[in-house]
């Protein structure tokens, strides 16, 4: 086994007792430091392939390996993710379990405020954050774990452009810091700059595996995602039909 692999996936399938395949057959390795945008459109099996890697619920065939290397997840659902009064409390309470000191885990909160743009929001009540400041503080929490394997589950549902900027912002840091990234989203145009490799899952099955710039070459839209390429000449273009 190569000595630089993070996550490994061998012949990963999933089916739940409704009768429902959520995935079939599915087989990838990502090495560590690598960044990786896994696209697929609704239904096709990313957030059941997260909960996989994740270890929240198992595989009913085949292996998921992590190799020296914790996952940290931000879930699709923001809400689901909020544990704190506060967004201060909500991210203080994931640093203190990594073994951290009282004075550095509120320099670590301090930090990822300051880096997801909540500083002002720091006190409030959490749940009433707004869509996108949830994600934000989603992603904070995450970062004050400092995890080695960081996986994002459409972490741009909800974001305006600003927001999009920010987390963007931090993925490239992330990607520059070494972490191994998993991104699971539709909204390639978002992302696919800072993607080493691009994979397609579609119905339960991975339907494709390579570079960013093969993948654009393939026939995205037979798979139901869009192609970013497509641009807008007019106002009459700007609408999806
Ligand atoms: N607990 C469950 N029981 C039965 N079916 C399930 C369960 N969880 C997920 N599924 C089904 O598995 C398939 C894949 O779902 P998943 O949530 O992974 O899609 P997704 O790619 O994340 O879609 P989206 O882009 O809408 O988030 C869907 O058909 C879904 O209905
Ligand atoms: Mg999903």
């Amino acid at each position: 086994m190569e000595e630089n692999i993070a996550l490994e996936v061998r012949g990963v399938g999933r089916t739940f007792s409704d009768g429902t395949v959520a995935l079939k057959d599915i087989s990838f390795s990502i090495r560590k430091g690598e960044f990786a945008v896994i696209a697929g459109s609704n239904g096709s099996g990313k957030s059941v392939l997260m909960s996989l890697i994740a270890g929240l619920d198992e595989p009913s065939e085949g292996t998921i390996t992590l190799h020296d290397c914790q996952a940290g997840l931000v879930f699709q659902d923001a809400d689901s993710q909020i544990l704190g009064e506060t967004p201060e409390e909500d991210i203080a309470f994931g640093a203190k379990n990594c073994g951290l000191t009282k004075e550095q885990v509120k320099k670590r909160v301090d930090s990822v405020l300051s880096e997801t743009g909540l500083t002002y929001k720091r006190d409030a009540y959490a749940r009433l954050l707004s869509g996108g400041e949830k994600r934000r503080l989603a992603v904070a929490g995450i970062l004050a774990m400092d995890r080695s394997l960081i996986i994002f589950d459409e972490p741009f549902a909800n974001l305006d452009w600003p927001g999009v900027k920010q987390v963007c912002g931090i993925m490239k840091q992330l990607k520059e810091e070494g972490k191994t990234v998993l991104v699971l989203t539709h909204e390639l145009e978002k992302v696919l700059a800072l993607a080493d490799r691009f994979l397609v899952l579609d119905k339960g099955h991975l339907v494709f595996d390579g570079t960013p710039e093969s993948g654009l070459a393939a026939d995205l839209e037979s798979w139901g995602i869009r192609n970013p390429m497509t641009s807008y000449k007019s106002i009459k273009e700007m609408i999806w039909l």
